[in-house]
């Protein structure tokens, strides 16, 4: 089923004893049919926790603020029973870890059978059939022998596939991938890229992913929101974030990918500095402490948001002025 997505003033803090951790602020973000939007941003920046927000799955100690909707429905709004409904069959979440999205004591095919639950319309036999065509179109041949297989029997880069699998087999509008590729070596990172690559070509819901590795980013996505500490502060086409960055943070991101560097370093280039404490986020703008193109104002003042093009923005004062 395809649908839209639209967060608007999204806001998230985590209650903790030591505090509560704005991790999303003011965050505006739409996606239609057919789009394949990226998240990228350094570690901490709120990533997963804006997606975990689209698939409502949030942990208890979150408190949302601002609107998030899915085909105009406001998700903090439903109640328990259409959540689990809506989460079965139209948003599907494979999380950064997919281990966790298994049970370890069932085989991958029970639990691929319990993912269809909610099609009453199908028996056990044509659910293992659903199952091993998903298999197959994810690039595991021996599907028959996969399904009699364990979680912790299958390599990293296969349980990964899995969790695509079981995340396609709900046929969702909105598909996320939190980080498909990080934990996988290189060859294995290679797969998942032609799956996802793949799917782009005929899937015709939202995709929406996460990634550390603007490459993955720059080759899949259509739409690029590039967060720091919890705040959206660029987004456009991928060809006006890859080619014509204008936030100071979108510019040191793209200087410190390590994809830009021919020969083998050292060391990793780094942005320098640290993420604010997000207990106590800054006031005026979030990435003044680190920029290298602070104002007087950057340091007491909100920056507005710039418009560069129609769908090309960014947050920033030195921008702006
Ligand atoms: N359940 C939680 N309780 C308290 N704080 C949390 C919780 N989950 C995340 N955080 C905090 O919220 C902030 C954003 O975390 P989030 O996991 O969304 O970032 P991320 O961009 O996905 O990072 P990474 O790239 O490492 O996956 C971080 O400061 C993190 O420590
Ligand atoms: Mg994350």
């Amino acid at each position: 089923m395809s649908g839209s997505l639209a967060a608007s003033n999204l806001s998230v803090r985590y209650e903790t004893p030591g505090g509560s951790v704005h991790a999303l602020r003011h965050v505006d973000i739409e996606a239609h049919p057919g789009e394949v939007i990226g998240i990228v941003g350094e570690s901490g920046c709120g990533k997963s926790t804006l997606v975990t927000a689209m698939a409502n799955l949030l942990p208890a100690n979150a408190r949302i603020d601002g609107s998030i909707s899915w085909n105009g429905i406001e998700l903090a709004k439903l109640d328990a029973h259409r959540q689990r409904l809506l989460r079965g069959d139209e948003i599907a979440l494979v999380s950064q870890d997919p281990m966790t999205a298994f049970n370890p004591v069932l085989t991958i095919g029970d639990q691929l059978v319990d993912f269809q639950h909610h099609r009453k319309d199908l028996g056990r036999a044509e659910k293992r059939a659903r199952i091993a065509a998903m298999l197959g179109r994810v690039g595991i041949s021996d599907a028959e022998r996969r399904m009699h297989s364990y979680p912790h029997e299958l390599s990293g880069g296969m349980r990964q596939r899995v969790a695509i699998a079981a995340a396609l087999l709900t046929d969702p509008g909105l598909l996320i991938a939190d980080e498909p590729t990080t934990a996988l070596d290189v060859t294995m990172e290679a797969q998942i890229i032609h799956l996802l690559r793949e799917l782009r070509r005929d899937y015709n819901g939202i995709i929406v992913i996460v990634s550390h590795h603007l490459g993955v980013i720059a080759e899949l996505c259509d739409r690029v929101y590039v967060m720091y500490a919890g705040e959206v502060v660029e987004s456009g086409e991928v060809d006006a974030i890859f080619h014509d960055a204008t936030h100071p943070y979108t510019q040191a991101l793209l200087a410190c990918d390590p994809a830009r560097f021919q020969q083998k370093l050292d060391r990793l280039p780094t942005i320098p500095g640290m993420l604010p404490n997000l207990t106590q986020p800054p006031c005026g703008c979030v990435y003044a402490p680190r920029c290298d193109r602070v104002l007087a104002s950057c340091g007491t003042v909100a920056p507005p948001l710039v418009e560069l093009s129609a769908s090309h923005v960014a947050r920033c004062h030195a921008v702006s002025s």
